[in-house]
This record gives C-alpha cells, structure tokens and sequence, in this order.
C-alpha cells in the first residue's frame, strides 16, 4: 500500500477563507469495506457506481465519494448520507447548501490510480489534480496535441532530465485550473498556459484575452506520493491562505 507522505488527519477540517486543506486518499479497500462505503452514497451514485465496467476505477469512485461525503460532513454537522450535491454545466459538483451559507464550502476533487486528493476551503473557488507519471506517456506527442504552444516550446527547452517532471507538472497545473472555474475540457486547452519548469514556482502566466485570469488564481504545486504529480489553484483574493495538508487512512471512515 502507497505510504502517505502527509500527516494523518486528527480531527474535523476547520473550514475558513484563511486555510485551504488538501486531504490524501490512498483508496485500496476490502470487500467489507467497500460495502460500508458505498452504504453513504446517494442512489445517482450508486447508479453511476455500477456503471463503471472495470471493478478497480468503480472501487476507487466509491471510496472517494464516500471519504468525500464523511469530510463535509464533519463541516456540516451531519452524516455523509445526508450531505447533498449539485452539478455545474460542465460537472462541476458543488455542495448543496443554503444561500445564507457565508463563506460558501468549496471543494475539489481529483483521483489517479489508487490515489485521491480531496481539496477544501471555504469562500475560493478551488480545483485539484492529481496524475500518476507514467513514463511510457509520449510526453511530446501529447503537449503538441493538449498543451499551448507557449507550454510545447517551454518544454522543449527544458533540460530533457526535466521533461518528464515538466510535462505532468503542467498536466496536473492545467487540470487544477479547468477544475477551479469548472468549466472542465469545454475551456480549450490551447488558450491558456501555465509554467512547466519544475525547478519554478508553478504559475499561470497566460489566458487569452482574460487578463485579470493571472491575478484572480493561485497557483501550488503539491507533494504527493512517489510518482505521482499534484497541483491545487484557488482563488487569491483578500489574505494569502495557509496551505494544510493531511492524509485520510480508509480505516477512519466511520
Ligand atoms: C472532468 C475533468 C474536469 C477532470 O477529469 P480527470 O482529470 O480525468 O479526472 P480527475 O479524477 O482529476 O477529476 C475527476 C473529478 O473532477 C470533478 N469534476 C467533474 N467535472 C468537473 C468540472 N467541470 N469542474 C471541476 N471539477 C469537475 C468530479 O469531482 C470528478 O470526481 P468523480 O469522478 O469522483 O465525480 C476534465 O478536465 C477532464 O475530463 N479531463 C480529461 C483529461 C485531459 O485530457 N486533460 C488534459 C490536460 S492537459
């Protein structure tokens, strides 16, 4: 089982505009387990559940859900059956809550393998992404297809010992963005660019012809477990907000 490079998460998430809290889920689960977990998802998520053809990506879809429905619970006070979504246009979920509800949760979600990372904060907008580097991935081949010409030159320049590193940092940094504003693919890919230099801070130095874009988000890189990349972006407005990461072990799912 993947060792969590983060501390295990003690108590409930406190949720407030001055911290953004990104939870590791290693979600390998037993059988009896996995029944307990898919016990708190709603019928559409067990309805979709189900429609997963291959049993391991339907068993991490359960766990992740699941952990994420025990998160917000704690911040609502109620079980994780009890806590309800809505979708955005694009698939965005979002929690349902009431429009007195100030500062509003916020959260975002990404798994990867048998990886997920849960990211929450309260009054930002907030995307997360996680990607397993697998090193087979024509990593030239897809930055021509998905990435900004501006990122495909930048990674080119790159000291090929960095290619690699570069590529998932700027998968994993583009993924974040799509994620906060949620408009997931139907934003094209080619429109906006981020910086690929892993030995750099991660930034979003373009969106065409939106240029409030580069102040209005922050932009992290994460350290996840041994081969896999991560990056979190969030909203930047009023104070800087401290970074909290934790780790949630399937064994604390109650
Ligand atoms: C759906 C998308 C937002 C992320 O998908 P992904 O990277 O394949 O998968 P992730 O596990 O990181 O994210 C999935 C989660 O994003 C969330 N999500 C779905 N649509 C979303 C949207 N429009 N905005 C924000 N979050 C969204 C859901 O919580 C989903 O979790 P669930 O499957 O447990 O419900 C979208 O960007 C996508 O399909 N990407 C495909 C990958 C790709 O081609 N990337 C190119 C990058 S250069």
């Amino acid at each position: 089982m993947t060792q969590s490079p983060w501390p295990r998460l003690a108590q409930p998430l406190q949720l407030s505009r001055q911290t953004v809290f990104v939870v590791h889920v290693p979600l390998e689960t037993d059988d009896g387990q996995l029944d307990r977990l898919k016990s708190v998802l709603s019928p559409d998520e067990s309805t979709r559940a189900d429609r997963y053809k291959v049993p391991q990506p339907r068993r991490h879809f359960i766990a992740c859900r699941a952990v994420l429905r025990q998160l917000l619970g704690e911040c609502l006070n109620c079980s994780p059956a009890e806590v309800q979504f809505d979708y955005g246009s694009h698939g965005k979920p979002a929690l349902r809550q009431s429009d007195s509800t100030s500062p509003r949760i916020e959260f975002s979600v990404s798994h990867s393998s048998d990886q997920a990372l849960i990211a929450m904060t309260a009054g930002r907008l907030i995307g997360v992404d996680i990607e397993q580097q697998d090193p087979s991935v024509r990593i030239m081949k897809l930055a021509q297809r998905f990435f900004s010409a501006r990122e495909a030159t930048e990674l080119m320049r790159l000291p090929e010992a960095d290619q690699q590193a570069g590529f998932f940092r700027g998968w994993t940094c583009k993924e974040a963005y799509l994620k906060a504003t949620g408009f997931g693919l139907s934003f094209p890919l080619n429109k906006f660019s981020v910086s690929l230099d892993p030995r750099q801070p991660a930034q979003l130095l373009e969106v065409v012809d939106q240029p409030t874009e580069l102040t209005r988000w922050r932009l992290l890189t994460l350290s996840p477990p041994e081969g896999f990349a991560a990056a979190v972006m969030f909203e930047a407005f009023h104070e800087e907000p401290q970074l909290s990461v934790a780790s949630f072990d399937l064994r604390q799912f109650r």
